[in-house]
């Protein structure tokens, strides 16, 4: 399919953010596509079966396109030293909560298996976060019919992105829930604000571009078509939907007013939540050491997740998250952003013209 091809079939410029870790449902991806936007399955940390089955649950639901978003594996650079201080600090954390911890391993969560799923279900795009696929990737994509996005946080990503074949850019600016999709997870890469980088993106190439981050109602995915994108990517806005697989615990903290920061406590990459207990005693001491330090916690944030402790857990939000819609569908969502985007195009009036002249 030509690049922009998806982009060109939706009713509404509005694509699900994929959410990996609970919020991203079948029913949540089904039901942003039926309702015109474009919904997405999230890959990351599931089994290849899992995701199959997945996209053969979004199928049962709507003929609709959808995506499928992959993580591309971080190369095993963690420092020993750091990484080993920090298991101990989180072990007796957990012990402390009663809660176990996993091993701090490496793992390409199942890259090669998901790029064979990806080949063979063929969803209307695939998308990667956290660096490029290998032109030979892309390629073996599109030959398969399934047109290629990859988020980008600087421009430099964006040139090489591109230069690899990408149909699409994800355009991740810094206000973005959950990981920063940079390409290397050294400080101060790819914390650029989403209208500014929107604008540095547009000067290096031409692809469709979809804005994401901190976007929370129908004027702001108005202001980014009009800088130059396609489509805003949104996934905060959906968090608190019927059809999201977020945490209770998750939820209440949405409907609180706590800021929200980057922070490796959690995964060992930078990511955006809601400030809580385990992120400020933690996020200081936290190594450059992804997926390790995912695979640590991923127990102790399942212990905490079945006791319905905000505390405990990563509370994975944009910027704007005291804006979003609660406990309601995912289409009354998408209708509400249409509505708005178009008042919002509607409303604007030459400036250029002198007072008067009329
Ligand atoms: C809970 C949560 C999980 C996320 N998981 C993924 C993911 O698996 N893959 C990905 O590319 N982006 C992921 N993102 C980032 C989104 O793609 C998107 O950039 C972000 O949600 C945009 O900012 P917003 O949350 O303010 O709308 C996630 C975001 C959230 C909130």
């Amino acid at each position: 399919m030509a690049a922009g091809g998806v982009l060109d079939q939706l009713r509404v410029p509005v694509v699900q953010a994929p959410m990996a870790g609970g919020p991203s449902t079948p029913a949540l991806a089904a039901a942003v596509s039926e309702a015109g936007g474009l919904g997405f399955v999230a890959a990351g940390y599931r089994t290849a079966a899992a995701v199959a089955a997945e996209i053969a649950a979004v199928r049962a639901a709507t003929s609709r396109p959808f995506g499928v978003n992959v993580f591309v594996p971080s190369p095993d650079g963690a420092d020993r030293g750091l990484l080993a201080g920090y298991v101990e600090r989180v072990r007796r954390e957990a012990a402390g909560y009663g809660a176990p911890t996993g091993e701090a391993a490496w793992s390409d969560d199942a890259w090669e298996e998901k790029l064979a799923v990806l080949v063979a279900e063929r969803p209307a795009v695939a998308s990667f976060a956290f660096g490029c696929p290998p032109p030979e990737v892309i390629e073996r994509l599109g030959e398969a019919g399934v047109e290629v996005w990859v988020t980008v946080t600087e421009p430099q990503e964006a040139e090489r992105a591109a230069a690899a074949g990408a149909g699409g850019l994800v355009v991740q600016g810094v206000e973005a829930g959950a990981h920063r999709g940079t390409f290397s997870d050294a400080d101060g890469v790819g914390e650029v604000g989403l209208l500014t980088l929107l604008r540095l993106v547009t000067r290096v190439t031409a692809l469709p571009l979809i804005a994401s981050g901190g976007l929370c109602d129908g004027a702001g995915v108005a202001a980014v078509l009009v800088a130059g994108a396609r489509a805003a990517q949104l996934g905060t806005a959906f968090l608190d939907t019927v059809e999201a697989g977020t945490p209770a615990a998750h939820r209440s903290a949405l409907r609180g007013g706590r800021r929200t920061m980057l922070t490796r406590a959690f995964s060992g990459r930078r990511a955006r939540g809601i400030v809580n207990g385990f992120l400020a005693r933690n996020g200081a001491f936290a190594p450059s050491a992804y997926p390790h330090v995912n695979a640590l916690t991923a127990p102790l944030r399942a212990a905490a997740r079945e006791r319905n402790d905000p505390e405990m857990l990563n509370l994975w939000a944009g910027q704007a998250y005291t804006a979003i819609d609660h406990d309601v569908p995912a289409a009354t969502v998408v209708e509400r952003l249409a509505r708005e985007i178009d008042a919002a195009l509607a409303r604007r009036e030459p400036l250029s013209a002198p007072p008067g002249s009329a």
